[in-house]
């Protein structure tokens, strides 16, 4: 490999940030020798009701895995992004909302949603919704979405935000895993000028008995669509405010009592309810947003992720909020009206610091200069990524394009299990080498493993595994903590397993070469490739299916589905379209295949289990190097995988 370039800190970002390279060096050793101390130092960020005594007690073992911090303090996640505010910044701008169409905008301050947020919540109350009960968020990127996040962690519900591109289906299975009482959704989203069909995705998923826990749905109007309504169990949102109080004290919860659940793929069975507790993730959300984009009051905040992933909880919501700052809502997607809708969004509010993905990066990337051809951009000075590794080129393209050669670049490594970002530059400490998300951030301790669980020292390559806990970490998953131990601290043992792999160069920095789990990373999604073949093999004529990632330009991974059909169904054009559209319809359009190459049968050891590793070679049209393929139970399906292949191109 050749020498990376390298991006020293310029001295005017050392000069307003918060940490430069002695004092990254000083407090990471701290926070490592001393995490006790460290925490306790830095819990002071937050507003406790009654003050901890106890900071780290925690256990990786795993027989017994435990995991707790802050546990005998108390404290309300909302009062902290909300009533603490009010006094120093109740007028400034809480959430800038920039709607689908560039001409809607709203502004919301500390106040206006410190109130909205105290009548929902008695709305909720009101609808015998309590602490410890599940709510499911179903909407668009609106600012009633916040709201009722917050109003769930004023009242000390657990909310469970699903992603407003999800499927009925994928909507019912979230909602029957955690026994939600409430939904809360709008009439239809917008995105792109296109209507997304939100209550009628609502109606249909609880069609399935499974959701029967569901007794109230509350409907947000956005767009005035016609709906279905079903009066004993639909309220409009609009009509629960007008009548609800507007004075809610916010309930006093224990640091580990649970925040959300939030529903993510992994390498086998169904989506994993991760869930996050009160104290531990709420500080660990609002120090790295803090120090990751050396934030400062009074500057404006973009992070584009959607609501329903773990960045819109950490660094649209939970983050910025708790540190009183002015967070951008952006409820459409970068493409409309067209590809200079990021940069118009930046110059029109004045932006300062973008977090944005590598997806849409390279999206921009491919019409060169048009996406900010015309545009000022002299507000922004920070820029961050997420969600899969940058390529150079990406990387590269945003510093000129975007960052105009000024603003350092900070490609955030972390997962909706971390809680928060893990391992980053600092703007002020680290320099920066384009692909490399660089190095851990404070109290965080990664480290390589070979295939047998041994320490890589030094330089080299191997599992990226974290040895001990940090306070945002995820306790369990929900209802199923056995499924915790086994997923991510048995296959290597008194160690969290991330499922990625990195490589580790001579400065220590980290360059995460992907998942080596059977998981996807499209567009910065997770996807697992279980999901999507259990979806595939669901539809009648399909008699099995084997998913694996191939390389995208843009999306990053794309996914290519080998299908085998039943018994006397000829594959034709039109089968291959309606499979397609069966996934969208099943899981939602995030999973729709890329590719789908009809297959006589499928690669399998005599014991049954798939090959994906052959799969993945020739569905990149690798044929040579197939390894050992005598221990098939048929040899011969890959030649004809191959032949179809090679058909196809
Ligand atoms: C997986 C986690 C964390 C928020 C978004 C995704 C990949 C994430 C990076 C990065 C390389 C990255 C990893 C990780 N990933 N950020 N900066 N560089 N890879 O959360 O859906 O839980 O996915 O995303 O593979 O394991 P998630």
């Amino acid at each position: 490999m050749c020498a990376a370039s390298l991006y020293p800190v310029r001295p005017e970002v050392v000069a307003r940030s918060f940490t430069d390279e002695a004092a990254y060096k000083a407090m990471y050793q701290q926070s490592v020798i001393n995490p006790d101390g460290f925490w306790r130092e830095q819990a002071r960020r937050l507003d406790w009701i009654k003050p901890f005594t106890k900071v780290k007690q925690t256990s990786f073992d795993d027989h017994h895995v435990d995991i707790k911090w802050f546990a005998d303090g108390t404290l309300n996640a909302s009062y902290n992004c909300l009533d603490r505010h009010l006094e120093a910044r109740g007028e400034q701008v809480a959430i800038i909302w920039e709607g689908d169409d560039p001409s809607a905008q709203r502004l919301i301050t500390y106040r206006e949603l410190h109130e909205e947020v105290c009548r929902f919540a008695n709305a909720l109350r009101g609808q015998d919704v309590h602490r410890g009960d599940v709510v499911t968020i179903y909407m668009p990127m609106i600012p009633e979405a916040v709201v009722a996040m917050l109003a769930c962690a004023r009242i000390g519900a657990i909310h469970s935000v699903v992603f407003g591109g999800f499927s009925p289906d994928a909507l019912a299975g979230r909602i029957a895993d955690c026994r939600s009482k409430v939904v809360i959704t709008a009439d239809e989203g917008l995105r792109g000028g296109k209507r997304v069909p939100l209550k009628a995705n609502v109606d249909e998923a609880l069609t399935n008995p499974d959701t029967y826990s569901v007794n109230k749905v509350i409907v947000c109007k956005r767009t005035g669509g016609d709906i279905k309504w079903h009066s004993h169990r639909d309220i409009w949102y609009e009509d629960l405010l007008k009548v609800a109080g507007s004075i809610c004290a916010p309930k006093e919860m224990g640091a580990e009592e649970p925040l959300f659940l939030l529903y993510t793929s992994g390498s086998t069975g169904k989506p994993k309810g991760v869930v996050h507790t009160t104290g531990g993730y709420l500080l660990y959300a609002s120090l790295t947003h803090e120090r990751v984009f050396d934030y400062r009051p009074g500057e404006v905040y973009w992070c584009t992720a959607d609501v329903g992933w773990v960045t819109g909880h950490s660094y649209i919501v939970y983050g910025p909020l708790a540190n009183g700052a002015t967070t951008l809502l952006f409820e459409g997607i970068p493409s409309y009206p067209d590809m200079t809708r990021i940069s118009k969004i930046i110059d029109k509010h004045g932006v300062n610091i973008l977090y944005t993905a590598p997806t849409a990066i390279r999206a921009m990337m491919a019409q060169g200069r048009a996406p900010v051809e015309g545009a000022d951009g002299s507000s922004l000075r920070l820029l961050g990524s997420v969600g899969e590794p940058i390529n150079p080129e990406a990387w590269h393209w945003y510093y000129e394009n975007i960052g105009r050669e000024r603003c350092p670049i900070v490609d955030t490594w972390w997962q909706t299990e971390t809680g928060g970002i893990l391992i980053t530059p600092l703007p002020g400490a680290t320099s920066l080498k384009p692909g490399s998300a660089s190095r851990p951030f404070f109290g965080v301790q990664p480290a390589l493993v070979d295939n047998l669980g041994n320490l890589i020292e030094g330089a080299g390559e191997g599992n990226l595994v974290i040895i001990d806990s940090w306070p945002g970490q995820a306790r369990s998953l929900h209802g199923d903590h056995d499924r915790f131990v086994d997923t991510y601290f048995k296959t290597f043992k008194g160690m969290y397993f991330t499922g990625d792999g990195a490589r580790r160069d001579e400065d220590g920095y980290y360059w995460i070469t992907g998942r080596v789990d059977d998981v996807l990373n499209v567009s910065g999604h997770r996807m697992g490739t279980a999901e999507i073949e259990s979806a595939m093999v669901a539809h009648p004529q399909v008699a099995e299916a084997a998913v694996v990632g191939v390389p995208h330009d843009v999306k990053g991974q794309g996914i290519y589905v080998y299908v085998t059909l039943n018994d006397g169904v000829s594959a034709s054009e039109a089968l291959r379209q309606e499979l397609k559209a069966w996934i969208r319809r099943e899981i939602g359009p995030i999973a729709t295949p890329d590719v789908i190459q009809w297959a006589p049968g499928l690669p399998k050891t005599r014991s049954g289990k798939i090959m994906r590793r052959i799969l993945r070679k020739i569905s990149v049209g690798e044929y040579d190097g197939l390894g050992d393929i005598s221990t098939l139970a048929d040899p011969s399906v890959v030649q004809s995988l191959i032949n179809i292949h090679r058909g196809m191109q």
